[in-house]
C-alpha cells in the first residue's frame, strides 16, 4: 500500500521575523513497506510540537546550529523533525509493533520513517490525554521543571518572576512554583492572559508587559524588596528590568529569549555591575541536560495532573496545513499554552 505523505518545508532561509508564506507545503508518495533487516519503522503522526527554536533553525545562520544535534539548522525543501507523539503503522524494528504508541522526533507532516537510532521511544499515556505527551509530560514539562528545581533551586517564600508566563512553560514553571511554596509573578501580553494567570493557574500578580513604558519601574512595584529568582523565556530589555531588581545573590536563569529571535538588532545588556556587586547568577541551559530528574519530574507531574493540583493550558489547531500559521502565531502571542498540531485522528 502507499500514502500521500504531506510535510511543511521553507523555500529559503528565513532572517528575521517568519511568515507564512515562507513556508510551503510538499507531498511525496511513501509505500508503507519496509525493507527486512533495516529496522525501519514508519509512524503515522498524531500531535506535533510547535516550538519556538525551530526559528533559529531556518536561519542563514545561528550559533544554536551547532550547539546539540536537535537544533541542526533545516535545510529548505526538506522535512523539519519536531517532538511529537504517533502511532506505528509498519515495523521492521522487533523493539517496536504496528500499533504501537511512540513519542519522541517525528516530523511537521503526515508520516515518518523512522531509522535506527533516532529519538523515540514507545509512550505510556498514563491514563491521561495522548497530547500531554506533547507538552506538560513532554519536553515542555522538562525544561520548566529542571530550570526551576534543578537549577534555580528555589526555597519555600521566595519571590519569582517569569516572563512569557501565558506560554507553554511559563505557565508551568508558576504553577510548579506556587505549588512547591513560593511568590510568584508572571509578565504576559495581554489582559485576558494576565486575567487567566490570576484566577485560573494561581499567580499571585501578573502584568501586561505591552501596557508598561518602564519595566524597571514595573517590576519594582511588583517587588518592593527585590526578586530572588527570574525565570527569563524572552530576554532582551525584560532581562535588563529583572537583573536591575534582583536581590543580592539572586538567581536568573534563562530559559530562552524569544525577543531576539526574530530581531538581530536585539540584545539583552543587564547592567553588569548590578551583576557583580549583587552577586547575581544567570545561568542558560537546556532541558536535554537534565534527564536526571525526568523520572522525578514525571511522577510528580502525574501525580499534581491525577490530584487536579495543576491545570493544563493546551492551544490545539488540526491538520499539516495548519502548521506554518501555528508556529508563526508564537512570535505574535497568539497561542495560550503550550501549541500543539493534531495531525490525525487517534
Ligand atoms: N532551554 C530549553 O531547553 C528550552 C526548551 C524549550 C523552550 N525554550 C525557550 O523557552 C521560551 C518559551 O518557549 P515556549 O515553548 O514555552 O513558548 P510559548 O511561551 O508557549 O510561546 C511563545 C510566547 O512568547 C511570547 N512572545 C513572543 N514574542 C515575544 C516578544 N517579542 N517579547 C516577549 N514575549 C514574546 C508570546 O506570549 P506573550 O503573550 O506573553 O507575548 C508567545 O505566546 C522560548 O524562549 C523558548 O525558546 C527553552
Amino acid at each position: 500500500m502507499e500514502v500521500t505523505n504531506r510535510y511543511i518545508t521553507i523555500k529559503t532561509s528565513i532572517d528575521g521575523a517568519p511568515k507564512e508564506s515562507d513556508f510551503e507545503i510538499k507531498a511525496a508518495a511513501l509505500p508503507l513497506k519496509v525493507e527486512l533487516g533495516t529496522n525501519t519503522i514508519i509512524v503515522k503522526n498524531l500531535y506535533v510540537s510547535i516550538d519556538p527554536y525551530q526559528v533559529n533553525r531556518i536561519k542563514s545562520f545561528s550559533s544554536s546550529q551547532t550547539a546539540i544535534n536537535f537544533a541542526a539548522g533545516v535545510t529548505p525543501g526538506t522535512a523539519f523533525d519536531a517532538y511529537g507523539v504517533g502511532k506505528v503503522v509498519v515495523s521492521g524494528n522487533p523493539e517496536f509493533e504496528e500499533g504501537d504508541l511512540v513519542v519522541g522526533l517525528i516530523t511537521w507532516g503526515d508520516y515518518t520513517v523512522v531509522e535506527p537510532g533516532a529519538m523515540l521511544r514507545k509512550c505510556d499515556s498514563m491514563a491521561l490525554p495522548l497530547s500531554y505527551q506533547v507538552g506538560i509530560l513532554g519536553l515542555s514539562g522538562l525544561t520548566a521543571y529542571a530550570g526551576l528545581f534543578d537549577i534555580c533551586r528555589p526555597k519555600k517564600g521566595e519571590k519569582i518572576f517569569v516572563s512569557a508566563a501565558s506560554g507553554s512553560i511559563g505557565n508551568l514553571v508558576g504553577q510548579y512554583a506556587k505549588l512547591f511554596g513560593c511568590y510568584v509573578v508572571g509578565s504576559t501580553g495581554s489582559n485576558e492572559k494576565v486575567a487567566l494567570l490570576k484566577e485560573k493557574l494561581g499567580f499571585d500578580e501578573a502584568f501586561n508587559y505591552k501596557e508598561e513604558t518602564d519595566l524597571k519601574a514595573t517590576l519594582k512595584r511588583y517587588f518592593p524588596n527585590g526578586i530572588d529568582i527570574y525565570f527569563d523565556n524572552v530576554g532582551a530589555e525584560m532581562q535588563e528590568a529583572a537583573v536591575a531588581n534582583m536581590k543580592t545573590f539572586g538567581r536568573v536563569v534563562v530559559c530562552g529569549i524569544i525577543s531576539e529571535y526574530t530581531d538581530a538588532e536585539k540584545r539583552a545588556a543587564p547592567d553588569m555591575l548590578d551583576i557583580v556587586y549583587k552577586r547575581i547568577k544567570i545561568q542558560g541551559f537546556l532541558a536535554a541536560d537534565h534527564m536526571s530528574v525526568y523520572q522525578d519530574f514525571l511522577q510528580k507531574t502525574c501525580d499534581y495532573l491525577h490530584a487536579g493540583h495543576i491545570q493544563v493550558l493546551e492551544d490545539i489547531s488540526s491538520g499539516v496545513e495548519s502548521i506554518p500559521s501555528a508556529f508563526v502565531g508564537l512570535f505574535r502571542g497568539d497561542n495560550i499554552g503550550k501549541k500543539i498540531v493534531q495531525i490525525a485522528e487517534e
